[in-house]
């Protein structure tokens, strides 16, 4: 392609609707234009104004193993000439597809059986919806279908994952959530534990309301809870001491599947093979996205435990043919690209890695901001961190959201050539670097976040906005 950027730009904004953007003022040019990114190596990517970035991030937590492995692009381009694609529907498959499925049925958590394939976490949580109700349809438990997510918890932006996501940003204004899906307490010590309450006793709290919200809406009509091991976009936080077996002993005692949604988690991010490893989880379901291909494709997972698929296997004399699928389920570029990746994250023990370099990437974030006046929290564990700021350390309160606080300090990071996000809900800075960064780049990573963050509270001072 060698138009110019300039009419690249042009062309863009003439023609593509960007998720998560303003649209008036990205039409009207109050964001100036768009970034256009070019190539990317390693941690780093680089626009076509030649300005190189450190991807804190990867992309949207997703490229684990790093921007430029010629490795997977050649599995893509291998399985591209060999067969670009055929479905997977009435029992056609491809070598690529089989060996991927074995892998992830013996990799994943819990007792699993059999993998759906889709494209996005979002339909991958749509699809764990429908076999929820199907599973409770065909065990003659017809009324057994609501699901509980948690406030702050992150499904996804469909009609359906859109309403399990436990934010108000998300729903507002699209008529989310729909009836039968119910939110249940975030699981973050910081600002919903009560005075002097521990974590464990937090936890324990939690868990209590969990079983009230069962027996008030009657646990023959709750089909499922839903959470990732470690809230993602609600505020990268990972959970309270004790909070997972707590939930967990509620949800067996009235028969409620358990979701657990490893979209970030899976792969190696927190420094086990799943987030579910870590935290003592087992799940019915698992879901999984991003690091499956580092985003090299778009491939999703709803990994099906043996309780559920039994029931599925059992009911098909009654019922005929599962009656669910996309056209590019099981895409074989998809899978091909996931074996590439997965041969990396396993060769290259990211997991292992994301444990140690997760471990100084911890300890670098919390020796830069754990003591700065305006740093509520430092949190975090492996390869993904979050530093939540507050107009005063000793006071926990908020900054007025018009004071834009996170945005500011994503943005003067961003300056200063480093991506991390701004989450939404909070003024939180939100890291989720490739599982490859090594010492020395979370060096350069928390180095320029300080810079930023040392700029914009000076500037807050100078306004007037910090005592
Ligand atoms: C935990 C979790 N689940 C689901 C999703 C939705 O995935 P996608 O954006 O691929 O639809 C995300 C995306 O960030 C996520 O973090």
């Amino acid at each position: 392609m060698s138009m110019n950027t300039a009419k690249i730009a042009a062309l863009d904004k003439a023609s593509v609707l960007h998720p998560f953007t303003q649209l008036k003022d990205f039409a009207t040019g109050k964001l100036g234009d768009p970034t256009i990114v070019e190539t990317g190596k390693g941690i780093r990517i680089k626009d076509a104004t030649g300005r190189e970035y450190i991807d804190g991030f990867a992309g949207l937590y997703c490229v684990n193993i790093g921007y430029g492995r010629t490795e997977v692009a050649e599995a893509i381009s291998r399985q591209a000439y060999r067969l670009a694609y055929y479905h997977s529907y009435a029992a056609h498959t491809t070598d690529e597809l089989a060996i991927l499925s074995d892998r992830l049925v013996r990799m994943a958590p819990g007792k699993m059986s059999k993998v759906f394939y889709g494209l996005s976490g979002s339909d991958a949580n749509e699809t764990q919806v429908k076999l929820v109700w199907y599973y409770n349809n065909l065990r003659g438990q017809p009324k057994k279908k609501k699901i509980i997510s948690r406030h702050r918890g992150y499904h996804g932006c469909s009609v359906i994952s859109g309403s399990l996501t436990g934010m108000s940003f998300y729903h507002d204004h699209m008529d989310l959530p729909v009836s039968g899906i119910l939110h249940t307490g975030t699981p973050h010590h910081y600002w919903e534990a009560h005075e002097g309450e521990s974590e464990a006793e937090f936890s324990k709290r939690r868990a209590e309301e969990l079983e009230t919200l069962i027996l008030r809406e009657g646990p023959e009509t709750v089909g499922a809870f839903i959470g990732e091991p470690v809230l993602g976009t609600g505020g990268i936080t990972p959970p309270p001491e004790g909070y997972w077996p707590a939930i967990q002993a509620v949800l067996r005692k009235y028969d409620v599947l358990l979701i657990a949604d490893e979209v970030i988690t899976g792969f190696g991010r927190i420094g086990t093979p799943f987030g579910s490893h870590l935290y003592g989880i087992e799940p019915d379901l698992v879901t999984v996205a991003k690091g499956l291909t580092s985003a090299y494709f778009p491939l999703s997972g709803a990994i099906v435990g043996e309780k559920v698929f039994k029931v599925l296997e059992e009911g098909a004399d009654r019922v005929g043919a599962f009656s669910h699928g996309f056209t590019y389920s099981g895409h074989p570029i998809g899978a091909a690209a996931a074996n590439a990746v997965l041969d990396i994250v396993e060769k290259e023990d990211l997991a292992g890695k994301a444990r140690t370099v997760g471990a100084y990437f911890q300890a670098r974030l919390k020796e830069a901001f754990g003591q700065l006046p305006i740093v509520g929290e430092v949190r975090g564990v492996g390869m993904l961190g979050a530093v939540e700021f507050v107009p005063d350390r000793s006071v926990r309160k908020r900054f007025d959201p018009a004071h834009k606080v996170g945005a500011r300090i994503s943005a003067a990071a961003r300056e200063r050539g480093l991506i991390a996000r701004a989450m939404p809900h909070g003024d939180i800075l939100g890291f989720a670097p490739p599982l490859v960064t090594t010492e020395s780049e979370i060096d350069e990573i928390v180095d320029i976040a300080e810079k930023a963050v040392r700029y914009v509270m000076d500037e807050l001072a100078k306004e007037g906005v910090l005592r």
